[in-house]
C-alpha cells in the first residue's frame, strides 16, 4: 500500500488529502502544514489522513526528510506558494515524486503578464489587456479606455489579486489598492489591466504529464463576488462586491457538454499546452487551472490560468470524479495519462463557504470576510449535519476549550451532492443553517456568513 503527502492547508488540501485516502491502492495520507479540522472528520478520526507539523524552513528539507523517512510514495502540492517557491523541485532532487510543476514552470501563475504574451502567442483568445510598471500610466491608460476593466496584481496574491471595476472611478481607485497601497506586497508593483468582459465564468482542468494531456470533460462554476448580486446592503457598506478566491462552486456547470468540452479543448488548450511542451520546452506535470469567459455571443476567452486545482472547485469536482485519484497522480508523475480512464457519477454537487461575518471586536466590530474578521469563535453544529456531506475545513484552529474555532476568513466547505442540481443545493442549504460560529463577545450570537445565492 502507498503513502501520500500533500502539502498545504485550505479547503482545497483537505479535499485532496480525503481524495487519495479514498483510493484502494493508499493506506496512510500525511496532511502539512495542514489544519486541526481533519481530525473532526472521519477520514482523520480512523487515522487515513494525519496532521504533519514540520519546520518551516524556506529550503524545503524538512518536507523531503519527512517524505524519505517515512517512505512517502507521491506528494501533491496544493496551493500556488510552495510551487512558486520550488518544492517540487528540492523534492524531484531527492528523488520524491510529486505532483505539480516546478519552479520555472509555476511561472505560468506567479507571472500574468508572462502567460498573456504566451496566449497571445498560442493565437489563444483573451481580453485586450495591457501591462503597467507605474501608477500614474495605468491611471491615464483607464482614463482614456472606453470600457470596463479587470485591474489584476501581477504576482500572487491567493486567488484574490483580480480587481473588478465598474466604472473609471473604481478603476483608479483598484490601481491606488495595488500599486499605491500595495494591498498584496509585491505582487502589484506590475500590474495587468484588462477589458471586463460579461457572460457565464467557467473553470476548466487539464492534467499535465511531461507530453500527454488529460482535459477533464467536466466543468464548474465558481462564485468569486463576496456577496449576492441583491444584497446592496453590504456591497455598499464594503465598497462594492469585492472579489474572493470563493465564495462556492457547483459542478457540473449548467453549460457542460460534450461541443463546448472539445471547443475549449480545441481553441484554448491545445494551443495553450503546444506552447507549454513544444516552444517552451517545459516538461510540465501537475494540473493546469483555465479560468474561462463565455460571452453571449459564445465566444470563448481567458482570464486567467494557475498552476493547481482550483478552491472552491475541486471541493465539487472530486466528488463527480470516480477515478482512482493515486492512479490519477502517478500517471501524471510516471507520463502515463493516456492510460488514464475519466469516470464521472451522475450526481450534481453544490460547496456552500460558511465565512466569518460581522462579529464584535475589542473595540467596536469586525465588518468580516474579505475586510478585517474575527477569530476564535466557536464552530457548532458539525455532529448534527446528514450523512453524506462533506466538510472540507480551512480557516480553523483549535482551542484547548473550544474545541475548533475559526481562524480565516474563509472558515469551512459544506458539500452537497443530489440527483439534481436543486437537490444538491436544497441539501447545501438546509444543512448550513444548522452551523453556527459562536461570537463569544456578542452573548453566543451567530457571525456565521454565507451566500444564498450559489447554484441558483
Ligand atoms: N476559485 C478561484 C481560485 O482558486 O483561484
Amino acid at each position: 500500500m502507498a503513502k501520500v503527502l500533500v502539502y498545504g492547508s485550505g479547503g482545497r488540501d483537505h479535499c485532496l488529502a480525503e481524495k487519495y485516502a479514498d483510493s484502494q491502492h493508499v493506506d496512510k495520507v500525511y496532511f502539512t502544514p495542514g489544519n486541526p479540522g481533519v481530525l473532526y472528520t472521519p477520514k482523520g478520526k480512523r487515522g487515513l489522513i494525519e496532521r504533519v507539523r514540520l519546520p518551516d524552513g524556506a529550503d524545503f528539507s524538512a518536507v523531503a526528510d519527512f517524505c524519505a523517512e517515512n517512505g512517502v510514495d507521491l506528494v501533491d502540492i496544493g496551493s500556488e506558494n510552495p510551487l512558486s517557491r520550488g518544492l517540487v523541485d528540492v523534492l524531484n532532487s531527492r528523488g520524491i515524486a510529486t505532483v505539480g510543476p516546478r519552479q520555472e514552470f509555476a511561472r505560468i501563475e506567479s507571472d500574468r503578464a508572462f502567460t498573456d504574451f504566451l496566449l497571445q502567442a498560442a493565437g489563444v483568445p483573451k481580453p485586450e489587456y495591457q501591462v503597467f510598471y507605474d501608477p500614474e500610466e495605468a491611471r491615464r491608460y483607464v482614463r482614456t479606455i472606453g470600457y470596463q476593466v479587470v485591474v489584476k496584481a501581477n504576482g500572487l496574491a491567493a486567488g484574490k489579486g483580480a480587481l473588478v471595476c465598474r466604472d473609471e472611478q473604481e478603476a483608479l481607485a483598484a490601481v491606488d489598492t495595488l500599486m499605491v497601497e500595495k494591498r498584496f506586497g509585491e505582487a502589484g508593483s506590475r500590474v495587468v489591466i484588462e477589458e471586463r468582459k460579461y457572460g457565464s465564468e467557467i473553470s476548466f482542468f487539464v492534467y499535465l504529464d511531461g507530453r500527454q494531456t488529460l482535459p477533464l470533460r467536466m466543468f464548474c462554476q465558481d462564485y468569486k463576488p463576496a456577496f449576492d448580486p441583491d444584497d446592496r446592503e453590504s456591497i455598499e457598506k464594503f465598497g462594492g462586491n469585492l472579489n474572493t478566491g470563493g465564495t462556492g462552486c457547483y459542478c457540473p456547470h449548467r453549460l457542460v457538454s460534450d461541443h463546448l468540452v472539445n471547443r475549449i479543448i480545441r481553441e484554448i488548450v491545445n494551443p495553450f499546452v503546444d506552447v507549454v511542451y513544444n516552444h517552451l520546452g517545459w516538461n510540465y506535470k501537475g494540473v493546469l487551472y483555465f479560468g474561462l469567459n463565455l460571452d453571449p455571443d459564445g465566444e470563448l476567452s481567458v482570464f486567467e490560468i494557475n498552476v493547481r486545482h482550483g478552491d472552491p472547485e475541486f471541493e465539487v469536482l472530486s466528488r463527480k470524479l470516480s477515478t482512482d485519484f493515486f492512479e490519477l497522480g502517478m500517471a501524471v508523475w510516471e507520463g502515463t495519462l493516456d492510460q488514464v480512464k475519466q469516470i464521472w457519477n451522475h450526481r450534481h454537487y453544490v460547496d456552500v463557504i460558511a465565512m466569518e461575518g460581522r462579529s464584535k471586536a475589542s473595540r467596536g466590530w469586525n465588518p468580516g470576510y474579505p475586510k478585517r474578521y474575527g477569530k476564535g469563535h466557536r464552530i457548532t453544529g458539525l455532529d448534527d449535519l446528514d450523512r453524506g456531506l462533506a466538510v472540507y475545513f480551512a480557516g480553523v484552529d483549535e482551542d484547548p476549550q473550544k474545541g475548533l474555532v475559526t481562524y480565516g476568513g474563509r472558515v469551512l466547505h459544506l458539500v452537497a451532492g443530489g440527483d439534481t442540481l436543486e437537490e444538491a443545493r436544497r441539501l447545501a442549504y438546509a444543512n448550513i443553517e444548522k452551523l453556527a460560529f459562536v461570537d463569544h463577545k456578542q452573548d453566543g450570537a451567530n457571525c456565521m456568513r454565507y451566500r444564498k445565492t450559489i447554484a441558483v
